[in-house]
């Protein structure tokens, strides 16, 4: 009698107590880019400081890029992202995407070894903008100086998110590795870069399958490279 008594009450207590105090924040995965002028330093800006982490560390070829969809996910556009359902904005328990990137069993982090993990930097980049509802937001000046450019400050953090994904590990697109700076530099000097970012001279254009540069990072990129590409 008691047992049969208390079971519902855990059963009410497991469906009402948990799920129902987060809240849910409705997200349209085909919402409009939102595009400020004037960038919050306590804002994460989906376009320029998430989505090429995505492109270059998920949706690198034969993982989910369109083309491999492995597990039937896409990891390369905000819609495909949201409508994966990896993501729940606001909650970084329910969506997979957090567990899988700080995942400490081999077998399941992703990406996946032998690529390296994403960084301490990058984790909390992809979590605080979840964490803040995430929203197709966009700062277009944001880490895109075009007259005081620097290689540790604005060239170096722009490679690791937009190129290191694919271009690092024992099996480098293009058999190319893009992480230090003298393999950097190394594209810089000869061209290879330049026409990468742009698709031309018979280069395809980069980043591969993502998102082109914008005008802001071209201009400080052709700044660096015709400052001589330095070290600084
Ligand atoms: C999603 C994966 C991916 C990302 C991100 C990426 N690349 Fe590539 N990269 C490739 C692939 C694949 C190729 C080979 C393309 C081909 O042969 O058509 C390539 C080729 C290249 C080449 C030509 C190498 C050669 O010897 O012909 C350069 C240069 C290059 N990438 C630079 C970059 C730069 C700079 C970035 C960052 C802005 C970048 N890549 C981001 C996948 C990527």
């Amino acid at each position: 009698m008691k047992r049969i008594l208390w079971l519902p009450l855990v059963l009410a207590a497991v469906m009402f107590g948990c799920k129902h105090d987060i809240p849910q924040i409705p997200i349209d995965p085909n919402a409009p880019i939102s595009e400020v002028d004037d960038c919050d330093p306590n804002t994460i800006y989906f376009q320029q400081q998430v989505l090429p982490i995505f492109q270059s560390s998920c949706a690198m070829p034969g993982c989910h890029d369109q083309a491999t969809a492995e597990d039937g996910i896409v990891l390369d556009s905000y819609s495909s992202i949201m409508s994966s359902g990896e993501v729940v904005p606001g909650d970084l328990s329910d969506g997979d995407v957090y567990e899988n990137i700080t995942d400490s069993d081999p077998d399941d982090i992703m990406p996946p070894p032998p690529n390296d993990p994403l960084t301490s930097e990058q984790i909390q980049l992809i979590a605080g903008w979840i964490e803040q509802g995430a929203q197709n937001n966009s700062c277009e000046s944001l880490s895109c100086d075009t007259i005081n450019v620097a290689f540790s400050t604005h060239i170096e953090p722009f490679f690791v998110n937009s190129c290191e994904g694919c271009h690092s590990g024992p099996n480098p697109n293009a058999g190319l590795t893009l992480v230090t700076y003298d393999q950097i530099a190394g594209i810089a000097l000869d061209g290879s870069l330049w026409n990468s970012v742009n698709g031309t001279g018979g280069f395809t254009l980069m980043p591969y399958n993502g998102t082109p540069l914008s005008d802001c990072k071209l201009v400080m990129l052709e700044k660096w490279i015709q400052n001589g590409a330095p070290n600084d």
